[in-house]
């Protein structure tokens, strides 16, 4: 069935946000018209670059629109500009309340290596070649949002910093239902990363998890220490399939799992509500160190179009024929400085852009 909400809210943010957002902006157009999707869209402003021109990171008119959309593409927040101002109000603030206020708890975060990109891979090829894992992280809940939190003054006059890592018995259970249908999409497993020895907050998770596991006999259920993970995921990141967790622990693996990839460059993300309404965004940040320059890798972000057509508007075909055409044109040699090895032609954000825009059929 076809999403009957075909508008997008694009929000391109700060830093290499806009820059990629055009070229990703470009291979939506073309799969619009090849395809005939009927999609149409608009751009919003969020974090540094709403804090500029309205003094909040969410303002008002953005949120408005993005309840109203059918799908959400964010490029990235935040910048040393913004470090300075008051907590409360900086950018990746405006990024938590938009997930918080869309009820967005479902982030998947894939990893996958594209074969054409092992030798990008800080890890030797053997130990990641073939590598397809999904980080399914809770992202509405945990520590990111627990109260109370805050810095206080003792009556010593030393400060103290407290954040409260919480989560609900059906916070933990709906997270879980979403990795387990997801595993039966792939090869049905599920590792639950918690910190059960030391924390009780995980000590529940782990018990919801294998609960809500009961109604999934079909797909394998196991548990790790989220120390553990780490190391298991650049000592032999093939035994993963889908790895469900809180919101930090996801934030932490998810960034190290990109890395095996060989760029952090190249993974897009989803985050959905419980309707499959999605915000998708590129796992990385806004590198505020190369804006501007044309030298950041667009195709995480063009592989996040990808997904917002897979997950909210199934459209499979036009989902597919963008990453084939970001396949066949890291297939052609062409590199962003990010995945270049020898032998690869470094090329800019705007040629990668129009590279695969060109090679979308
Ligand atoms: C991410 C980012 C954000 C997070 C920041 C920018 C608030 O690191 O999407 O992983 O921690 O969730
Ligand atoms: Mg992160």
């Amino acid at each position: 069935m076809q999403h009957s909400n075909r508008h997008i809210v694009i929000l391109p943010g700060d830093g290499i946000g806009p820059e990629i957002m055009a070229q990703a902006e470009s291979v939506l157009g073309r799969v619009n018209d090849v395809y005939r999707l009927g999609l149409s869209w608009e751009h919003q402003l969020l974090g540094g670059a709403a804090i500029d021109a309205t003094g909040k990171p969410l303002p008002e008119s953005t949120l408005r629109a993005a309840q109203n959309a059918g799908a959400v593409l964010l490029g990235a927040v935040g910048g040393p500009r913004w470090d300075q101002i008051e907590r409360s109000i900086r950018p990746e603030r405006g990024l938590l309340a938009i997930r918080s206020a869309l009820g967005l708890f479902a982030n998947l975060r894939p990893a996958m290596l594209y074969p054409q990109l092992a030798e990008a891979s800080t890890l030797r090829p053997e130990v990641v070649s073939g590598l397809d894992l999904l980080i399914v992280r809770e992202l509405t809940g945990g520590i990111y949002f627990g109260q109370p939190r805050g810095v206080r003054t003792l009556e010593s006059g030393e400060r103290e910093g407290f954040n409260t890592d919480i989560y609900r018995e059906s916070e933990i259970r709906r997270i879980a239902r979403v990795a387990f249908e997801l595993a039966r999409l792939r090869h049905r497993r599920v590792l639950s990363v918690d910190k059960a020895n030391v924390l009780e907050v995980t000590e529940l998770w782990r018990e919801i998890v294998s609960d809500e596991a009961k109604k999934f006999p079909d797909v394998s259920l196991s548990h790790m220490y989220v120390d553990n993970a780490a190391m298991q995921l650049v000592r032999a990141p093939k035994q993963f399939d889908v790895i469900v967790t809180g919101n930090l622990f996801g934030d932490i693996l998810s960034d190290e799992a990109a890395m095996l990839t060989g760029s952090i460059g190249m993974l897009p993300s989803a985050s959905l509500d419980a309707n499959g309404k999605g915000l998708y965004e590129p796992c990385h940040g806004s590198a505020p160190d190369i804006a501007g320059q044309d030298k950041a890798n667009p195709l995480a972000t063009i592989l996040s179009v990808a997904m917002m057509l897979r997950y909210t508007f199934k459209e499979e075909q036009a989902a597919l024929a963008i990453e084939q055409a970001v396949a066949k044109v890291l297939d052609s040699g062409l590199r962003t400085v990010d995945i270049a090895s020898a032998g690869s032609k470094i090329i800019g954000t705007q040629a990668m852009g129009q590279a695969v825009t060109e090679a979308v059929c």
